[in-house]
């Protein structure tokens, strides 16, 4: 139950909102998202009604982790990239601590309060699971991976985080985990799929505001981190469904021309009224997709697991 600090360093957030904010269509990666309130507002999503991703994976995950896990049959390291909470991946400890194999587990997340957090508590709920945290991101992540002995790795990437990257980066990111497994090793990635536009929208502004409250945090930490005056209550949160990309985008629209000041950045941006920073893209799959990059990204597809709805998909791929 140790974890080890590796955090994405300060300089590349400053430079990342400096490229972003000076655009000409403003942009903020998704990634910053998660200091610490972020991450329990993340939390608080994944229990909103209309936030179906989460209940479709987990029920996924408690139905079929025994038939997942069987697939693995001998000791295993479990990495599991943005691992937040580690609430989901309990079904998948649990089933793993029932087999008469050993288990590590090695959770990777941005946020280090959750992941000591979590950390702490799966030390105490699964003894005989040996759980070393990474604080860092996927590709600081990636690289400090270390095989126990001669266990394979199961790599985790769940709750549809693949969804942040467009098309050529998650073939990029995919093939980059690829790099770190070995025959005989496995990548279980969740990807949320295509469905009706009524359903995506509403997971994504949700009525009580909590997914709003989510991506306007962003501009409190960016008040916080750069001495900036973003006025919180002068941008409005926008997320919708672009069926043509298939994606959805959230947006913080302007509600009036106005001027921010980053001191810290010594950065001063101008906003016209209904201009956007483009905070997220959360791209939806179909299995010809998803069965093209297992493909381009080296790995042969085993099997997939849905909800009963078929809102989720549940993909384990090999490293052939
Ligand atoms: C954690 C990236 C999968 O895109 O659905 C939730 C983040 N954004 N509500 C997603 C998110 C708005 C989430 N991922």
């Amino acid at each position: 139950m140790t974890s080890t600090v590796m955090q994405c360093p300060e300089d590349a957030f400053a430079a990342d909102v400096t490229v972003g904010l000076t655009a000409t269509r403003k942009s903020i990666p998704p990634k910053y998202f998660y200091d610490t309130l972020g991450s329990r507002l993340f939390e608080a999503i994944c229990s909103l009604p209309e936030y179906y991703l989460t209940r479709c994976e987990a029920s996924i995950l408690e139905r079929y982790s025994t038939d997942i896990l069987g697939h693995c049959d001998s000791d295993i390291c479990i990495v599991e990239l943005g691992s937040g909470s580690s609430v989901k991946t309990r079904y998948l400890l649990n089933a793993a601590s029932q087999t008469e194999f050993r288990t590590s587990y090695c959770p990777v997340d941005i946020s280090e309060a959750i992941l000591n957090e979590t950390c702490r508590q799966l030390g105490s709920d699964f003894p005989s699971i040996d759980t070393r945290g990474i604080v860092a991101d996927y590709t600081t992540g990636l690289e400090m991976i270390r095989r126990p002995g001669n266990a394979r790795l199961l790599v985790l990437f769940l709750g549809s985080n693949i969804g942040n990257y467009d098309p050529t980066q998650a073939k990029e990111l995919l093939t980059a985990i690829r790099a770190r497994l070995l025959p005989g090793d496995y990548l279980l990635l969740g990807a949320d799929l295509k469905k009706s536009s009524e359903v995506l929208n509403a997971a994504y502004d949700d009525p009580v505001g909590v997914t709003a409250a989510f991506n306007r945090n962003l501009l409190r930490r960016i008040n916080v981190q750069f001495e900036a005056n973003f006025d919180l209550r002068a941008f409005a949160h926008k997320a919708f469904y672009n069926g043509d990309k298939g994606r959805v985008e959230m947006h913080l629209v302007s509600r009036k021309k106005q001027t921010v000041d980053l001191k810290k950045l010594e950065l001063t941006v101008q906003f016209a009224e209904g201009e956007s920073i483009h905070t997220e893209n959360s791209w939806k799959f179909d299995m010809d997709q998803l069965s093209g990059l297992a493909k381009a990204a080296g790995y042969s597809r085993v099997t997939s697991w849905f909800d009963k709805n078929g809102y989720f998909s549940t993909n384990l791929w090999a490293a052939a």
